[in-house]
């Protein structure tokens, strides 16, 4: 018997990253000893006292019915607090949502509010959930956003046509190219959105990786903005607790209402003990500086960041020093998949531009997920790979 799928599954373009995912794990099959530069999930791990706090939460078995699907009040109340301690932006309870991951978020927002054939804005390159989970998957239509090099890896908005678009996806800090905006480019982002009425999704999970000072804004604090944004933020990357599956959606009360609806027919909410504990991470900010063990941590990738950048620069590959993120976003000159794959073969993983869309084709992407040492060793092979 066969079944056909679906015709928005048909839709979805090849997945890419397969075959490099594939090569990987043949590699390793063959005693080879990888460095895997390639997955977005970080190698350090969360702090003890969220280890402590989810060992008494799992234990209060009062922790383990449906929690309320637009997120326990607890928890929403201390998303409310970060807010107001790190952007200084006041939030009620309603515009707050938990998410199993913001992935799950960005997939279920375009099916509150996207109609089939409606035109969706989507940066190219980018997180490839915007165009497929979330766009392609509810029958919408991807239209791409080019981020060139020239403008800093940012949309031209004047040359971008707004007929028929419903929704646009943005995310700075940025992955795959670690561009940072600043809040004047905010501005004009909000004011074409108010003058086309557009829902705009800022994707803000890398909000809390930055170096050298640099502070990442929400677009929540441009002035706005609360009438036509949600924004995306996730425990994942700030805390190291990507496999605990604990996010939220945040901003403009009618488009959290609609998330929240789908999602209540869809899943029942993340853990209440997770909640607990992701509660508990966001009350360590007391102001918009991060914690200590926040800063600890930024300081690892910097350095990480210094050593990879370094490296390349020596071997003739240049590129700048990313001021947040925890990716390096090499032009490569070549084709990014033969170039991905050449690499594998001296046992480094990095991942291929071209997965993230057309404009990255020539681009690779290093993520700062090993040590050091690791990282020199992988500069090595690369060298003596060149040579
Ligand atoms: C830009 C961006 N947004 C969202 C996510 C999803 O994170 P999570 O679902 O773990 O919250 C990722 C994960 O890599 C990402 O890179």
């Amino acid at each position: 018997m066969t079944f056909e799928f679906a015709d928005r599954v048909k839709r979805l373009p090849p997945y890419l990253f397969a075959e490099i995912e594939r090569m990987i794990k043949e590699k390793k099959a063959q005693g080879v000893d990888l460095i895997s530069l390639s997955i977005g999930d970080p190698d350090l791990p969360p702090p003890p006292f969220i280890i402590d706090e989810l060992k008494k939460e799992v234990a209060d078995l009062k922790n383990h019915n449906y929690s309320f699907s637009q997120g326990e009040p607890d928890f929403r109340q201390a998303v409310a607090n970060w807010y107001k301690n790190r952007f200084h932006v006041d939030l009620e309870q309603d515009q707050v949502v938990a998410l199993l991951g913001s992935k799950e978020g960005i997939a279920n927002i375009a099916r509150a509010f996207v109609n089939s054939g409606d035109r969706v804005l989507v940066p190219d390159p980018s997180y490839p959930v915007y165009a497929n989970g979330s766009t392609i998957l509810n029958d919408g239509v991807p239209v791409s956003m080019p981020l060139l090099e020239e403008n800093g890896f940012k949309p031209d908005l004047e040359a971008t046509d707004p007929e028929k678009v419903k929704m646009m996806f943005l995310n700075y800090p940025n992955n795959p190219t670690s561009a940072t905006v600043d809040k004047a480019f905010l501005k004009q982002v909000v004011e074409f959105a108010e003058d086309n009425n557009i829902i705009l999704c800022y994707d803000n999970a890398y909000s809390e990786i930055s170096f050298d000072g640099y502070k990442a804004p929400s677009i929540l604090e441009i002035p706005g903005a609360m009438d036509v944004a949600v924004e995306f933020h996730s425990c994942s990357k700030t805390f190291n607790m990507t496999g605990d599956r604990i996010a939220f959606a945040v901003g403009n009360k009618q488009l959290i209402s609609g998330l929240t609806k789908v999602k209540s027919q869809i899943d029942s909410g993340p853990p209440v003990y997770i909640q607990r504990v992701a509660a508990r991470a966001l009350d360590s900010y007391t102001s918009d500086n991060p914690p200590d063990f926040l800063k600890k941590n930024n300081q690892v990738y910097a350095e990480r960041r210094d050593v990879l950048v370094n490296s390349l620069c020596s071997i003739g590959l240049t590129c700048e020093k990313p001021q947040a993120t925890f990716y390096v976003w090499l032009d490569c000159k070549s084709d990014s998949m033969a170039f991905a794959t050449k690499l594998l073969e001296v046992g480094v993983a990095v991942t291929p531009g071209v997965g993230f869309g057309l404009q990255g084709k020539n681009y690779v992407r290093f993520a700062l997920t090993q040590t050091k040492e690791r990282i020199r060793e992988a500069c090595n092979r690369l060298n003596t790979l060149l040579k």
